[in-house]
């Protein structure tokens, strides 16, 4: 079911992929994460409305990293917090599951392993991850896009693994995604530029769709929704009084070229690792 679900339609929903003490310990070790850093870092804005502009120093070389960035209506003009620190953060990125062990035993279970490869993965990569907030009355919407801009290999390859941990609803910025969307060719992708900076270069000029051809994707607490490369997708802005924590994980295949010019790289100290390693040791 999950392998023709995923072939039809670009994505497949797995309920109750994790159990809740798992979702707490997740939400408990990323709340903490942010109630670090969110004081003292770098003040630095996650916003996919000017994402080529934004894309700052402390974004383009947090492949490697545990870095917060923050939600761009927690700042006040002088770059000062506009809210509480606990409700500041955007999301946290882009190596928690290989520098944190409460991420690190998640992205590694087996049965993460046993999914990516029912959905058709071969030899799956684990090459970023985000603890994503989504804060109440302020979580930024994420545009509608292709994982496969941000994450782009020859031939394409990246597969999201998106994980609830707190209830996700038409109210506070749940998923939404284009059935069979991922039949459609790759729009864009973002690149580094030669001299520094970033881009995004046009591949094929059919729009994206918009929200009256997606379906909203309202989950309980604790399932997983796998997620094609290709498919169109976005979630909305969270107005809401209830924050929608989310864990992703994105796998690329071993075997495909990722060329050097992606936004996400690594240095040599932190090395790509399969999902068939299990847990680095930390
Ligand atoms: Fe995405």
């Amino acid at each position: 079911m999950i392998a023709g679900d995923y072939a039809r339609d670009g994505f497949v929903v797995v309920p109750d992929f994790l159990p809740p003490g798992a979702c707490a310990a997740l939400i408990e070790r990323a709340e903490q994460i942010a109630g670090e850093q969110a004081p003292s870092g770098p003040r630095s804005v996650f916003s996919t409305a000017e994402q080529a502009r934004r894309s700052d120093e402390w974004f383009l070389e947090s492949g490697d990293q545990v870095r917060s960035f923050f939600e761009t209506e927690a700042l006040a003009e002088d770059g000062s917090l506009a809210v509480e620190p606990g409700r500041a953060i955007n999301k946290i990125g882009h190596a928690l599951h290989d520098l944190d062990p409460v991420f690190a035993a998640v992205s590694y279970d087996p049965r993460m392993l046993a999914i990516a490869t029912a959905v058709g993965m071969q030899e799956p990569l684990a090459v970023q991850s985000m603890a994503i907030f989504k804060q109440p009355g302020i979580g930024g919407e994420v545009g509608c896009h292709q994982d496969a801009t941000f994450l782009y290999t020859e031939p394409l390859t990246v597969t999201g693994f998106w994980i609830a941990l707190e209830d996700a609803t038409l109210d506070n910025g749940c998923l939404w995604a284009l059935p069979g969307g991922h039949r459609e060719p790759l729009r864009k992708r973002f690149a580094r530029k030669a001299g520094g900076g970033t881009e995004f270069q046009l591949l094929d000029a059919t729009p994206l769709p918009g929200q009256a051809q997606m379906v909203p994707l309202p989950v309980a607490a604790g399932t997983l929704v796998v997620l094609h490369g290709l498919l169109p997708h976005y979630s909305g802005a969270n107005r809401s009084p209830r924050r929608r924590l989310a864990y992703s994980l994105h796998c690329i295949e071993a075997a495909a070229l990722y060329p050097a010019w992606n936004w996400l790289r690594r240095g040599p100290a932190l090395p790509l690792r399969r999902l068939a390693d299990g847990p680095p040791g930390l």
